[in-house]
């Protein structure tokens, strides 16, 4: 207990981002109210291919918890998607992935003039996360597209006016790019405590070719993001706005330096818990600000080409290039995607392992089980979806926000987030990365490439986990890690 308590000291000590420790008056509340509802809100069975009632744990999300741990894990409909909803499925499936271009064809067309990705799956390949070029190329300058997502800012926090705030690294024909990026790493050895190293990579990123003026390295920061798994976005719409402000209320723990925060978003002059995104800064799928930012094609609610009233006043095709009911098929197929279930929930390793996912108190963050509410989340264009109402659901997030460092700090706010506050990054599905994509990055902008790594850069509020994790003996890290591919 004193070597986590000096940490804890030196974690507080280190704090760039101030950390907000809540009265403790909700624990005890919250205590209650939790154990009560721990088993659940709605009893329906589900059964496993093999015919056997699937348990608890291995039922991520409900009535939407799907049994596949194959490459389409992350990319297949929940069973109750029949009929009338599995044509609405296939139909936002493919406004997700059919290439956009630049053409004005209303159901392919409008891509640019500037752009990033050319269709929602390029950057989520199989509803995941696409591994960014850059990693193999150095930069989205010698390989074109990239997946990831770049954002730019002021040292004091403003936009570029002519670079907005992401920057547009791809253009159609007779349009420049806005800039290019560049990677690089610098790689550093450390030792387990029982003497096995570990290597982290820190990456430094510059930016080339600006379109306009060029910004000096010691006037911006630069923020890059890997795309995110789509592993239950219904369920993340449909959580339970009481539920998180009692997690939030109860996550206090000094003696571990932790405390997480809510974000909260104001939109049309409406102030809403932020849930999705690698800072919560969202308070829906984001479809339209990604058909908008991400491939530049315009509908209602950002009717402006990416890039209007800059200096390049870069000519795009003239009225809105996606209907609003079409986004909501998007919205609709993300909503409507299963969660994968839990597997070998049994095996005695993973058993062990998941003692000391607990032991490490990575649970007081990636928290196993929340609820989502009783009504329906509504849709884009009007539809409601019953389905994903009162389930039991394991995300192993919180939702919160939590200062994890300053290795990890991006210097970028969002919302209430501060450059070193990130959201809990849901786990479940994580496992299953691997097949889905093809690799193993993970942490906002991909610079852990293995699960070890990314536990591993955890400081800040998570540095006690750290040094939990990393005094454990090989076998309780391999248990752990091997738990982890189960989610
Ligand atoms: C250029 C690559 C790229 C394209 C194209 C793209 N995304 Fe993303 N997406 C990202 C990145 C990167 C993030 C993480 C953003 C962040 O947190 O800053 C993200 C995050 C998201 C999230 C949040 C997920 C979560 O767990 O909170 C959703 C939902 C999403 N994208 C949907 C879409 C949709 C719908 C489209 C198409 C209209 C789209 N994306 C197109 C890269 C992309
Ligand atoms: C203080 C809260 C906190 C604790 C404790 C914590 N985490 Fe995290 N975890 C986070 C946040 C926030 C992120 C996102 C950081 C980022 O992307 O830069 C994250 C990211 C991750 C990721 C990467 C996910 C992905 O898909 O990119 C893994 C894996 C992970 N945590 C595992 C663990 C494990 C295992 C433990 C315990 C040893 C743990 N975490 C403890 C908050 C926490």
């Amino acid at each position: 207990m004193t070597i986590v308590r000096r940490m804890i000291t030196r974690t507080l000590e280190q704090r760039k981002c101030k950390v907000y420790f809540k009265p403790c008056v909700f624990v005890l509340l919250f205590g209650l109210v939790c154990f009560s509802c721990e088993d659940g809100s709605d009893d329906v069975q589900i059964l496993k291919p093999d015919g056997t009632p699937a348990s608890y744990k291995e039922l991520s999300a409900g009535r939407s918890t799907i049994f596949s741990s194959s490459s389409r894990a992350y990319d297949t409909e929940s069973s109750w998607v029949t009929g009338d909803l599995a044509t609405r499925f296939t139909d936002g499936d493919m406004l997700y992935d059919d290439p956009r271009e630049s053409s004005s064809d209303p159901s392919t067309g409008g891509l640019g003039p500037l752009y990033v990705g050319y269709s929602c799956g390029s950057c989520h390949n199989n509803a995941g996360r696409t591994l960014p070029t850059l990693f193999s190329e150095g930069g989205s300058g010698k390989s074109g597209f990239s997946s990831m997502l770049i954002y730019i800012v002021r040292k004091d926090g403003g936009y570029f006016r002519q670079y907005g705030r992401v920057l547009q690294d791809q253009s159609i024909v007779g349009t420049v790019p806005e800039g290019k990026l560049k990677a690089t790493y610098t790689e550093e050895t450390f030792t387990f405590a029982d003497g096995e190293t570990y290597s982290l990579q820190t990456p430094h990123y510059s930016i080339s070719e600006w379109y306009a003026d060029s910004i000096r390295p010691e006037d911006l920061y630069i923020s890059v993001r890997i795309p995110l798994r789509h592993v239950g976005m219904g369920q993340m719409m449909a959580l339970s706005e009481n539920e998180l402000l009692k997690v939030a209320a109860q996550s206090n723990y000094p003696e571990y330096g932790i405390s997480g925060r809510l974000n909260y978003v104001t939109e049309k002059g409406v102030r809403k818990i932020g849930v999705s995104g690698n800072k919560a800064n969202h308070t829906d799928l984001t479809v339209e600000l990604g058909f908008s930012s991400d491939l530049g094609v315009t509908n209602d609610r950002y009717p402006e080409e990416v890039g209007e009233g800059q200096m390049q006043s870069p000519h795009g095709l003239n009225g809105i290039q996606i209907t609003t009911k079409e986004m909501e098929e998007v919205d609709f197929y993300l909503h409507t995607l299963g969660v994968p279930a839990r597997r070998f929930v049994n095996y005695a390793e993973v058993k062990k392992g998941e003692e000391n996912f607990y032991k490490a108190k990575c649970d007081l963050c990636h928290l196993p089980t929340l609820h989502t509410r009783s009504d329906a989340p509504t849709l884009l264009n009007g539809t409601r979806l019953p389905w994903l109402a009162n389930q039991v659901i394991h995300p192993y997030s919180d939702y919160l926000l939590h200062d994890m460092g300053s290795a990890l700090d991006d210097h970028l706010s969002a919302g209430l987030a501060y450059g070193c506050e990130w959201r809990t990054t849901p786990l479940w599905g994580i496992g299953l990365q691997e097949v889905v994509n093809g690799h193993t990055r993970f942490l906002h902008d991909g610079r852990a490439r293995n699960l070890t790594e990314a536990i591993m850069w955890h400081g800040g509020e998570g540095a006690v986990s750290r040094e939990l994790f990393r005094r454990m003996s090989k076998d309780d890290r391999r248990a752990l890690l091997l738990f982890l591919e189960t989610l």
